[in-house]
C-alpha cells in the first residue's frame, strides 16, 4: 500500500479517517458530496507561519478567497491573523468573523464606489490600490465621508512566478498593479492627495508558487522602490508581499514551507525597517480540505473507464478550468486498481476530477476522496446544472461539526421565485 498523502487524511484498517473522524461512517449519517476539513492541519499551517515570521514584525493576513466559510474564518482570526479581502463580500465575512478593521487589507483591480466607502467607513488597514484613477476615486470618497482613507500602491515588480498563467499576476502585461517603473510617479500623486494616507507598498506575483526564488527577486525589486521613495521623502508603514506559496498536489511534490519563505524574504525586507505584511491563501487551508463524492456508475466503453460519482465541476472547478491535478484516492483501501476517468454528473466534457487515473477498484456506491481541495474549492463553487452546493464539515480529533449545511432546491431558487 501506499503512504498516506498527508498526516490529516489517514487509513486506519483500510479505512480513511479525517484525522479521528470515519469518513465512510460520516458519509453514512450526512449522505454526499461533502468537504471536509481537518482542524489539525489549519492550526499547524497558521503556527508554521507564526513561527517562521516570529523574529520580524509580520502581520499575516489570510486571503479570504481561498475559502471563507464563516467557522474556518473564526479559526484563522482566533489565532491572531488578519484578512486579505477582495471584494465587499469578503469585507463583510470578514467583519462577520470578528477580524478588527486594523488588521484588513483590500486588494482587487475593480472595487466600486459601494465597496470603497464601505471599507472606508470600516478604517481598514490598507486599500491595496491598483490604478490611478482608484487613487482618485478613493481620495474622493474618503473626502465625501470627511475621512482619510489609508492607501498602499500594489506594484507590478515584472517577475516570473513560474507557475500556471492564469494565476500569475505580477507580469507586466496582466492588468494587476502599477508598474515598477510608473511606481516613483504614482507614489508622488498619492501623497499629494488631501484624503489618503499613505501607508504601504503592495505586491503579489502569483500563487501555487513552488520555487521561493522568485520571491527573492520581488522583493529585492520593491524594496528597492522603497529606498528611492525614501530618498524623496516618501516614508512608508509596511511592505506587502502578498500571498502565492504552494502547497502539495501530486503525491511527488515537495513545496515550500513557511520557514522556507522567511528565510528568502526576511534578510532583505529587514534592510528596510518596515513592518512586512504577508497574504497567504492556499497554503493555509488547502491541506486542510478533502472533497468527499460517491461513486453513482461504472461506465466501461472500449476504449476506456469512467468512474461517475456525484460531485461535478460545480462543487470543483480547478481540473476544468486549469488542469489542476487533485490526487484522488478511495475512501476504503482496495488492492485491486483500475485506470478511469474520475468524472461528474454535469453536461460538459470538462466536468471531470482526474483523467487516466490510476485509483482504487471502485464500484457503485463507494466513495472517494479529492486530496488538497480545502483551497479554491468551495470557494469557487456554482449552482450550474441547478446543483446544490455541497456541506462542509470540520473535523477535530474526534468530533465533526457541519459548518455549512447543504443547500436544496427550494434555496437555490428563491431569490427567482420571489418574482414570477
Ligand atoms: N493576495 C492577492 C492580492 C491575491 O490575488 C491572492 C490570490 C492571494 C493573496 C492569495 O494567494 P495564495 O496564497 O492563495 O496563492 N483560483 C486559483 C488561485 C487564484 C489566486 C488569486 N489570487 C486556483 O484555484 O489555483
Amino acid at each position: 500500500m501506499e503512504g498516506n498523502f498527508n498526516d490529516y487524511f489517514v487509513y486506519k484498517n483500510g479505512k480513511l479517517y479525517c484525522e479521528d473522524v470515519s469518513i465512510q461512517n460520516l458519509s453514512t449519517k450526512i449522505g454526499t458530496p461533502f468537504y471536509i476539513y481537518s482542524k489539525k492541519a489549519i492550526l499547524d499551517m497558521i503556527n508554521q507561519y507564526k513561527d517562521a515570521f516570529k523574529d520580524y514584525p509580520t502581520l499575516i493576513c489570510y486571503a479570504l478567497k481561498a475559502n471563507s466559510n464563516l467557522s474556518l474564518l473564526r479559526i484563522f482570526e482566533e489565532n491572531g491573523l488578519g484578512a486579505d479581502i477582495v471584494s465587499g463580500g469578503e469585507l463583510y465575512k470578514a467583519k462577520k468573523a470578528g477580524f478588527p478593521s486594523n488588521k484588513i487589507v483590500y486588494a482587487g483591480v475593480g472595487k466600486t464606489d459601494a465597496e470603497i466607502m464601505y471599507a472606508i467607513n470600516e478604517n481598514i488597514l490598507s486599500f491595496n490600490v491598483e490604478s490611478v484613477m482608484e487613487l482618485d476615486v478613493i481620495n474622493e470618497i474618503a473626502g465625501k465621508q470627511h475621512k482619510k482613507a489609508n492607501v498602499s500602491i500594489r506594484i507590478n515588480p515584472d517577475v516570473d512566478p513560474k507557475t500556471h498563467p492564469y494565476i500569475s499576476t505580477g507580469l507586466k502585461k496582466s492588468k494587476f498593479g502599477i508598474d515598477i517603473d510608473e511606481g516613483l510617479d504614482v507614489y508622488k500623486k498619492a501623497v499629494k492627495m488631501e484624503n489618503l494616507k499613505v501607508v504601504g507598498i503592495h505586491c503579489h506575483i502569483g500563487s501555487q508558487i513552488m520555487d521561493v526564488s522568485v520571491y527573492k527577486e520581488a522583493v529585492e525589486k520593491i524594496v528597492n522602490l522603497v529606498f528611492q521613495l525614501k530618498k524623496e521623502g516618501i516614508e512608508l508603514e509596511f511592505i506587502d508581499i502578498g500571498g502565492g506559496l504552494g502547497v502539495k498536489y501530486y503525491p511527488q511534490d515537495i513545496p515550500p514551507t513557511p520557514y522556507d519563505l522567511a528565510n528568502t524574504i526576511l534578510p532583505i525586507v529587514k534592510q528596510t525597517g518596515l513592518k512586512l505584511i504577508i497574504e497567504p491563501g492556499r497554503s493555509l487551508i488547502a491541506q486542510a480540505g478533502a472533497l468527499i463524492t460517491k461513486v453513482i456508475f461504472i461506465k466501461d466503453k472500449k476504449e476506456k473507464h469512467f468512474v461517475i460519482v456525484d460531485s461535478g465541476m460545480n462543487d470543483l472547478i480547478r481540473p476544468s478550468i486549469y488542469n489542476a491535478y487533485h490526487h484522488i484516492i478511495t475512501v476504503e483501501e482496495k488492492t485491486e486498481k483500475m485506470i478511469a476517468d474520475i468524472v461528474g454528473p454535469i453536461c460538459e466534457t470538462g466536468d471531470f476530477f482526474g483523467l487516466d487515473r490510476e485509483i482504487g477498484k471502485v464500484n457503485r456506491g463507494d466513495l472517494i476522496a479529492i486530496l488538497s481541495a480545502g483551497a479554491y474549492g468551495s470557494s469557487m463553487a456554482s449552482n450550474y446544472n441547478v446543483r446544490p452546493k455541497a456541506m462542509e464539515v470540520l473535523v477535530d480529533g474526534d468530533k465533526y461539526k457541519i459548518i455549512k449545511e447543504r443547500e436544496d432546491y427550494q434555496y437555490i431558487s428563491k431569490l427567482e421565485e420571489e418574482v414570477v
